[in-house]
Formats: C-alpha cells, structure tokens, sequence
C-alpha cells in the first residue's frame, strides 16, 4: 500500500513554516497539490509543519510527511515530536536530518530507528556525496541530497550548479533512492536530475512562494513524468 502511494519519481513540497504553507494557507496549499496528484496521476508528498499535520492527514489522502522526529518511544519527552504519534496522526513518513534540523549522527541512528518501528517511511537528507554514501550504510528509504549553500535559491539549483554531486551521489546511494533538491526551480532543473539518475525532489520555495503554486507545480510535474 504505502509502496504504490510512494511511486517514483516523486514530488515531495517541503512546507517548512513558509508564510503561505502554515495554518489555513497550508491547508489549501495541500488541497492544491491533491487536486494536483489526482487530475495527473502523478506521484505526490507534502511536508508540512507538525502543527498542521494533522489537520492536513484529514483533508487529503496523499502521503503526508513529518518534517523532523526524535529518536523516542512513548515515555516522559517533552516537547520532542514522537514517531508513533505522527504515524497515528496519518502521516506515511518522515524527513530526518533536514539541513534546518541537523542532527548527530548517533541521534539520527536512534530517529530512524524509532520512525521505523512506528511503521514511517524515512526519508534522510544529506548535504554532499560522501554524506549519501555514509547514510546509505543507514539504509533508510531515501536519501533526499540537498546542498545547504543552493537552499531557498531562486535562479541557481542542485541541477544547473552542481550537476556532478547528483551523478556521484545516484552513485554511492547503494541503490536507495535518491531525491534531490535546494534551489530546484523550472523544469529543466527536474529533466536534468532525472537524466542524472535521481528518483524524486524535494522542494519548497518554487512551490509555497510561487503566485500561482498550482500553475508552478504542473509546470514541473509536467516535466516529470
Ligand atoms: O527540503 C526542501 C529544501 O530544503 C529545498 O528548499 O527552497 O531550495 O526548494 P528550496
């Protein structure tokens, strides 16, 4: 079940706490990109931000990830975001060690394999190829390679910079695959990464600060499938 709703290649929209992608806003905007989903067939995931999430697992069927989760089980955490919960919550998944939400290493072993026992799909981010290579030994569902440098860029991308590390990180990923993102923005970025080998994105600004988000996502999908 949860391998057909995560098909490949996959469009994930990374919400972060983008001004248009938190409460109401955020809400709409994960409506959009169901309609989105269902008018193309393609394969789509949202990541909004843990305080909407189940208000958003409520209004639409396509696979909602968490943006971040603990290493815990049940127990006395305050404040930290626990994987049993965001699976019951509905989510299918989780993004761990995104470059805004760094982890050490011996946390990130316990955070995947807590999501894991709670039934999530991991998706864990690494920031350059000898990262995809270490964390592949991990063997999580994806790795999603982000350059930190290219995030939130508006006119340079993983794909039009730094072609190569998708090359050499498709390479190392010991067949997991591999998303990519940081500065994704037109659908030639999408080809390109595609050709090099990568099985899905991870993105945000070019979807939640896009005029027309709907227009701008059809644009990329368009060049995804
Ligand atoms: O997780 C997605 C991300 O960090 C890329 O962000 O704004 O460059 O698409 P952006």
């Amino acid at each position: 079940m949860l391998e057909s709703m995560l098909k490949r290649p996959i469009w994930i929209t990374n919400f972060k706490y983008h001004e248009n992608a938190t409460g109401q806003k955020g809400l709409d905007l994960a409506k959009i990109h169901q309609k989105v989903a269902q008018s193309t067939g393609a394969s789509i995931g949202i990541a909004p931000g843990i305080v909407d999430l189940q208000m958003i697992t409520d209004a639409v069927s396509i696979p909602v990830f968490a943006q971040h989760v603990d290493g815990i089980t049940h127990g006395s955490h305050t404040g930290k975001i626990l994987p049993q919960a965001v699976h019951d919550a509905g989510a299918v998944g989780t993004l761990i060690n995104h470059s805004e939400k760094r982890i050490d290493l011996e946390i990130l072993k316990e955070a995947l394999s807590c999501a894991k026992k709670a039934g999530l799909c991991r998706i864990l981010c690494a920031e350059n190829p000898a990262e995809v290579e270490a964390f592949a030994a991990l063997e999580p569902d994806f790795i999603a390679f982000e350059p930190p440098e290219l995030i939130g860029s508006t006119d340079q991308s993983v794909a039009s910079s730094k072609p190569e590390s998708i090359e050499a990180s498709v390479k190392v990923a010991n067949g997991i695959p591999l998303l990519v993102g940081a500065g994704i923005n037109s659908p030639e970025d999408v080809r390109i990464s595609l050709e090099l080998g990568a099985q899905g994105f991870l993105v945000a600004t070019a979807i939640t600060k896009a005029k027309d988000p709907e227009k701008a996502l059809r644009s990329f999908l368009e060049a995804m499938q």
